[in-house]
């Protein structure tokens, strides 16, 4: 059996040593703490299981959902816009869902790219952003995001072509994995280049519900300009604790997603009609349920980064998202400072170049982890690095 050139155009997973050094610890008996994987732990609101129940309970949820989504959906959605960020959408034609951020980002690639083209992937970043021109047949071109901008790309440096084969260009702040904010000036600056291009600017807004310290995410589309030249995909997933549920939706220029929404009538049937109407309740009533989790998440990385300070880590704290991102001390690269911190204290935390080339000399920590095993591998990692 041969998998499709297409396929093997996939690059080989980098860290497969390092979850085999996992396995090997968990088999001898060691207590593994995972700081890998981003799944918020704790349960989803209420109100999406209540709205989801009652939902169910009803047989006209029952038959194929309309790949449009429900009109209380889109209108939920339209509302949960204006009040959070002060953008007006038509619901008709400004918002389709999705079946997740990563269905909703793959399928744009396929939606948009031909051979020959390429799609602008922020880096490090979400591996879809690469992966998914790849499999559309087309090229990504990574565009690496600057510590020393506050993690920007640098847009002038893109390659004259390389500006002429864009598409698509992926920016997602809050940032996984750098926890960044958007800079000031970005999506201005991404506006004037996409309109320069002829590109689709795609924001993935799947951490704009997760910030601390006051900060309040904006939305790209409440940038002068960005309707025109951009869209924006807004996940459920992290910021009500929804990843299972598949939850989000494309917003934004409506001929792009008409586009988009052409392909999904060809490739999927849509979200389940109950599962829209639990979250259309949680983007109606769902503010403290974000709210209350992101409080959790600042507490958790307050204890991380106090901790990776006391081990010579010099981390900056960051204003969103689920993750905090520090430099690997001298003298090591990425995997090889997660392959020492599992070995003295069975910790497990991600390299930074599992996100891109320009994720090397960094590792990824996520908050998604309980109050007492965080803390837990907190002491550990103070005992077994501190000195
Ligand atoms: C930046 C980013 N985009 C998208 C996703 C996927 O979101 P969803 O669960 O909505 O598919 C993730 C998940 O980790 C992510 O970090």
């Amino acid at each position: 059996m041969r998998p499709s050139r297409r396929l093997d155009r996939i690059p080989p997973y980098l860290f497969a040593e390092l979850e085999r050094k996992i396995a090997a610890k968990r088999e001898a008996g060691v207590d593994v703490i995972s700081l890998g994987i981003g799944d918020p732990d704790t349960p989803t609101p209420g109100l999406a299981i209540e709205a989801l129940s009652a939902a169910v309970a009803d047989p006209g949820t029952h038959r194929y959902p309309s790949n449009r989504g429900r009109a209380e959906l889109r209108q939920a959605v339209a509302s949960f816009y204006a009040r959070r960020f002060g953008v007006e959408l038509d619901p008709a034609t400004e918002i389709v869902p999705a079946l997740g951020a990563k269905e909703c980002i793959f399928n744009l690639n396929l939606a948009f790219l031909d051979p020959g083209d390429a799609a602008l992937a922020a880096d490090p970043g979400y591996p879809v952003y690469t992966g998914g021109p790849l499999l559309a047949g087309a090229e990504p071109v990574i565009m690496p995001l600057e510590p020393e901008r506050g993690f920007a790309p640098n847009l002038e440096a893109i390659a004259e072509g390389d500006r002429e084969r864009a598409k698509l260009m992926y920016l997602n702040y809050p940032n996984n994995p750098t926890g960044a904010v958007v800079p000031d000036g970005l999506f201005e600056e991404a506006i004037e280049f996409a309109r320069a291009h002829d590109v689709l600017v795609v924001h993935d807004a799947s951490y704009t519900e997760t910030t601390f310290d006051g900060y309040v995410a904006p939305s790209f589309l409440a940038t002068p300009g960005a309707r025109e030249v951009g869209i924006e995909v807004f996940s459920l997933s992290k910021g009500y604790n929804m990843t299972g549920w598949r939850t989000a939706a494309v917003v934004g220029n409506a001929e792009a997603i008409e586009v988009y929404w052409r392909l999904k009538t060809n490739i999927d049937s849509g979200m389940f009609d109950a599962v829209q109407l639990a979250a259309a309740a949680v983007l109606e009533r769902g503010d403290e349920a974000a709210r209350e989790m992101s409080d959790l998440y600042q507490r958790r990385r307050d204890l991380v980064c106090d901790a990776l300070r006391a081990i010579g880590v010099d981390v900056t704290p960051p204003r969103g998202t689920i993750y905090v991102w520090a430099p690997v001390p001298e003298g090591h690269d990425s995997v090889s400072y997660c392959e020492q911190v599992l070995e003295e204290s069975g910790v497990v935390v991600s390299p930074g170049s599992a996100y891109g080339p320009s994720g090397e000399g960094f590792f990824r920590i996520s908050l998604t982890i309980s109050d007492d095993r965080l803390a837990e591998a907190v002491e550990r990692l103070r005992s077994s690095l501190g000195g």
